[in-house]
């Protein structure tokens, strides 16, 4: 049979084996092997079977080709993706790529999908924050400033596990301090040196004290869960007696996650990280772009880790352009022999 003479698999350049667009029929298959329940549509993009798939096609059509393609076959088996009421999924807002990952027009879509699909963005970038750290990881603990909504807990939480960590470093522990909620303090220091940012914490304490729900949160997140904390105060005052016991104890922090938003907590968060972060671990601040008093603060506790310990800070990734990553490390010494990686 001919290429071409055949016109309804719509595709420009097909090419007809007995009758069948092989390369059409391969993918219907391969979409319809993978159930198509909506809970787990990612397992299709990313099978072996999806990217050589996707490799074949591709020596077959266009770009815009292949895009329309992808849509139409997944629009067919997937029709509740075009719903207003399908909640974020990546496959879904993946839609606004086309097949080589650039960004469609976004003309005609919904405002509402235009920013769910930007949010979305947003959220996976900072979920890379958590990978890369778990992708060459040092030991330590995992030690969080800013923890309310816990989306940056979880996200490390998972990351651990999904780069099977537990393996080598069972012993990482996770903490996470924040008022969750409450505003409290028996130190008039503390409540004195908040006067000024109350605004800033009524926000944060709109609905009252949520350390119980931020527990449950966790145990439905069911990970370590022998393994965490969540600290509830100011900084001001859990983080001294915590450090104290923590130093006793020998511990370091292998990621100290900055989410403090004030450049104030900043301050005094680089204070308490300072001789505990250990020789090679990472440090992310969610405002470091944004408020250039933590790029300033940072740079001095950059300095003073160098003078003080023979440590610099490597910048390592942005998440959306918003919060930085640095890897902190031993400076090397050019008279002793190479490192290895690894
Ligand atoms: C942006 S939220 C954290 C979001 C969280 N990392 C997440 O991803 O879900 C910032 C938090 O920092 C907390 N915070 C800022 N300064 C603080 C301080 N001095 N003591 C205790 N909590 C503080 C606030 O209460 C707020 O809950």
């Amino acid at each position: 049979m001919e290429a071409d003479s055949q016109q309804d698999c719509g595709e420009k350049r097909s090419h007809w084996v007995s009758g069948v667009c092989k390369p059409c029929d391969e993918f219907d298959r391969a979409l319809g092997e993978r159930s198509p329940q909506l809970t787990e549509p990612r397992m299709i993009t990313n099978s072996a079977a999806w990217r050589r798939l996707m490799t074949k096609l591709s020596l077959r059509h266009t770009d815009d080709e292949m895009t329309k393609l992808i849509d139409d076959r997944l629009a067919k088996q997937f029709p509740d993706m075009l719903s207003r009421n399908f909640w974020p999924d990546t496959l879904y807002f993946d839609n606004i790529h086309n097949a080589w990952g650039l960004l469609k027009s976004t003309k005609g879509y919904s405002s509402e999908f235009k920013l769910q699909s930007y949010l979305y963005w947003q959220y996976r970038e900072k979920s890379a924050i958590a990978l890369a750290a778990a992708s060459s990881w040092y030991g330590g603990d995992y030690v969080e400033f800013g923890s309310h909504d816990l989306y940056t807990l979880r996200n490390f939480l998972s990351a651990y596990d999904l780069s099977g960590l537990d393996k080598a470093w069972p012993d990482t522990r996770f903490y996470g301090f924040d008022i969750f909620g409450k505003i409290a303090s028996d130190n008039p220091m503390t409540l004195r040196s908040i006067e000024h940012l109350r605004r800033y914490f009524d926000h944060f304490t709109e609905r009252g004290d949520l350390y119980a729900e931020h527990v449950r949160k966790l145990q439905e997140h069911d990970l370590y869960l022998d393994r965490y904390s969540l600290i509830q105060g100011f900084f001001q005052d859990t983080v001294p007696p915590f450090k104290e016991n923590y130093k006793k104890d020998g511990r370091k922090i292998g990621f100290a996650l900055l989410d403090v938003n004030t450049t104030e907590s900043y301050e005094l968060t680089f204070g308490y990280i300072f001789d505990l972060m250990a020789e090679r671990s990472y440090i992310y601040m969610d405002e470091y772009f944004q408020n250039y008093a933590v790029i300033t603060l940072f740079e001095d506790f950059r300095k003073r880790l160098l003078q003080e310990r023979n440590m610099d800070c490597t910048y390592v990734r942005s998440c959306a352009a918003l919060g930085a990553l640095f890897l902190l490390h031993p400076v090397w010494d050019r008279s002793r022999p190479g490192l290895a990686s690894g």
